[in-house]
């Protein structure tokens, strides 16, 4: 029998979920049954298809399998196909699922804030709506407004010098990100992620083409990324690194001394660092660093940012690219051929609130420390569970001893006490045997009754 991964899909009624054909997409696993693997591949499922199938409507997927015809043409490269992805999107319907059967779930896994956006954006927003402006395109790198006054805020938060030409105004961090890899890095080039890594940030670079090296990190007690963490990766073929301060999933941030040992060794090589800095607003306890606080950063550093988590405006789509104006002046042809600008009425509502209410995320602090403490205690209870203090971000990332398969047990424990978590595996091999549990959203009494699901089920 072939194993999960070898492009094999399970053939019970549950999978694969969305034509997805892997070990994520079966929960066979979860429910202490071993998948069945025992038909022959269907085509129309394979990771690196070379034949496009189609199947007579009212096939079961048993029989589907008999019926497929070729046709001539893998109409989607290998380089897109060869993603997986993230388990959230399985875990989240099956959670719709349990919850339409009366069942009550509780999440730990989405990385949001519990607040509600600024006033200043709302009220920003109703006025955009009687603007004649609102209705057209801003400029390619988005409302010089906007431009000029993030350049101010965020220079004197990172403490340099900042214009509007050094940014572009992008929907969400996300796609910063991707603005960015496209603009500095060529199919084939290598891509260090220190590890555990943001997923969509290795998805992306494989999406481009390029090469994902995973980099995990030494301190497993505290997970900094450090240069020696980097520096054995690097090779002749390496283009950029990828930090990401505070980390998700783990809350690491960088420190000054080491940022600036990373940036500045990076810049000797000719390797681009960018630095995802989407919790910036969420560093807890500690200075906050950013890479384009290094003197020089603007040789080799693209900063990603967003409003996503700091103003609670994840479904507004508004984040940044923040690079030397040589850089955005490259990134922003990309811009124009992929969505011309972010959405325009988002960006005045984002203006409101940078003009008016930069300072928003950490007036919420003190219920973020709560919230982490209420973790914190509850996973010291468990003698699975190991907790490791990191600074920042919205999440802790829990080690559970004895664990090798992550996915399944947080399969197991949505099946089995109706609590999502986010399976370390999903943040590289280095993430596996832990989970990512957000203290981030869920209310207080909700959380305190996660842990208690959590504690019954590890007992
Ligand atoms: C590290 C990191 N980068 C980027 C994003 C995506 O943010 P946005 O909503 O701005 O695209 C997230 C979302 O969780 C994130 O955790």
């Amino acid at each position: 029998m072939k194993r999960a991964g070898d492009g094999m899909m399970c053939l019970r009624a549950h999978a694969p979920r969305r034509g997805r054909n892997d070990v994520n997409s079966c929960r066979c696993r979860a429910r202490g049954q071993e998948p069945d693997y025992t038909a022959t591949i269907c085509p129309a499922f394979d990771r690196t298809p070379q034949t496009r199938t189609t199947v007579p409507p009212s096939a079961s997927p048993a029989s589907a399998v008999e019926y497929h015809h070729s046709v001539p043409t893998p109409i989607v490269p290998t380089r897109v196909t060869g993603i997986t992805l993230p388990p959230f999107d399985p875990l989240n319907l099956r959670a719709a699922e349990l919850r339409q059967q009366g069942r009550h779930v509780i999440s730990l896994g989405q990385a949001l804030p519990f607040f509600p956006p600024p006033p200043t954006a709302l009220e920003a927003a109703r006025t955009a709506l009687d603007r004649p402006e609102v209705h057209r395109y801003s400029t390619d790198p988005g409302l010089l407004s906007l431009r000029q006054v993030l350049a101010e805020r965020l220079g004197s938060t990172v403490r340099a010098a900042l214009g509007p030409e050094d940014l572009i105004i992008t929907a969400g961090a996300n796609h910063a990100f991707t603005l960015a890899l496209m603009t500095l890095v060529n199919p084939g080039d290598e891509v260090i992620l220190p590890a555990p890594y943001f997923t969509n940030h290795q998805m992306a670079v494989a999406a481009l083409g390029a090469i994902p090296r995973e980099a995990p990190v030494a301190d497993r007690s505290q997970f900094t990324v450090r240069w020696s963490d980097i520096e054995p990766h690097v090779t002749r073929s390496t283009k950029a690194v990828v930090l990401c301060t505070p980390s998700n999933p783990t809350g690491a941030t960088i420190g000054a001394k080491e940022g600036t040992r990373i940036v500045s060794a990076l810049a000797e090589r000719g390797i681009v660092a960018i630095s995802d800095e989407t919790y910036m607003s969420f560093v807890h306890d500690g200075e906050s660093w950013s890479a384009a606080s290094v003197d020089g950063w603007r040789r080799n550093v693209v900063v990603v940012g967003t409003f996503s988590k700091c103003f609670a405006m994840m479904g507004w789509r508004v984040g940044f690219l923040l690079g030397d104006d040589a850089v955005c002046e490259q990134a922003v042809k990309l811009q124009d051929a992929m969505i011309i600008c972010a959405p325009v009425v988002s960006q005045m509502a984002v203006e409101g609130a940078v003009r008016s209410s930069w300072s928003y995320a950490s007036t919420f602090r003190d219920d973020f420390l709560t919230r982490r403490r209420i973790m914190h205690e509850a996973v010291g209870a468990i003698s699975r569970l190991q907790w490791t203090a990191t600074p920042g971000g919205l999440f802790a990332f829990v080690r559970v001893d004895g664990c090798s398969d992550s996915d399944a047990l947080a399969h197991q424990l949505l099946e089995q006490v109706g609590v999502i978590t986010i399976p370390g595996a999903a943040f590289g091999t280095s993430g596996e045997g832990h989970l990512r549990l957000s203290y981030g959203y869920a209310s207080l009494q909700e959380l305190a009754e996660a842990m208690e699901r959590l504690s019954r089920f590890f007992a």
